[in-house]
């Protein structure tokens, strides 16, 4: 259907995400059903990014964040606002990193091979959709470059998405 070649993970960090943006795209082309294309989108971050432990949703259903699409091992299916990494993104609705998630006050253990993660929030037009939270066991392994591919990613699911 498709022919996708994992990006190479010995390329630079801007090129991996250049590439990852665009077979994002492609992938989502034809079809805008939100479920299906974060299930895609998890797969491309897994199979594209190097040194993760977890790739995924949670979907904000009004009240609080419920486990979507995602690969890695079994997670919690609830967060409250406010709880943990992906609960403090989703309520200030910014991108948080976490160099070390056991210094971090609230940090929700789902896989104890975690040490670092990224969280990026997902809002459309003001309404919080949820979030894309990526764990990874490498310490410090997000930085700011991490950051600005993954927004892109989760502006292309934004956008492509209903
Ligand atoms: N560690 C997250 C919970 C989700 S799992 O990592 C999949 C947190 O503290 O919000």
């Amino acid at each position: 259907m498709f022919d996708l070649k994992a990006p190479s993970a010995t390329k630079d960090k801007p090129s991996l995400y250049r590439e990852l943006a665009e077979q994002v795209a492609a992938v989502f082309t034809g079809e805008r059903n939100a479920i299906a294309n974060a299930a895609n989108l998890a797969s491309l971050i897994w199979y594209s990014l190097p040194d993760l432990n977890w790739a995924g949703f949670y979907f904000f259903d009004g009240k609080e964040l419920v486990l979507g699409p995602f690969q890695g091992k079994v997670a919690c299916v609830r967060i409250a606002l406010n709880r943990g990494v992906c609960g403090t993104a989703a309520a200030a609705r910014r991108s948080v990193i976490v160099e070390d998630v056991h210094a971090f006050p609230g940090h929700i253990a789902c896989d104890a091979a975690s040490n670092s993660e990224i969280v990026i929030p997902l809002v459309r037009d003001g309404d919080l959709l949820g979030v894309l939270d990526l764990d990874s066991p490498k310490p410090a392994r997000f930085d700011s470059t991490d950051q600005a591919g993954l927004e892109k990613l989760a502006q292309l699911w934004i956008g492509l998405s209903d």
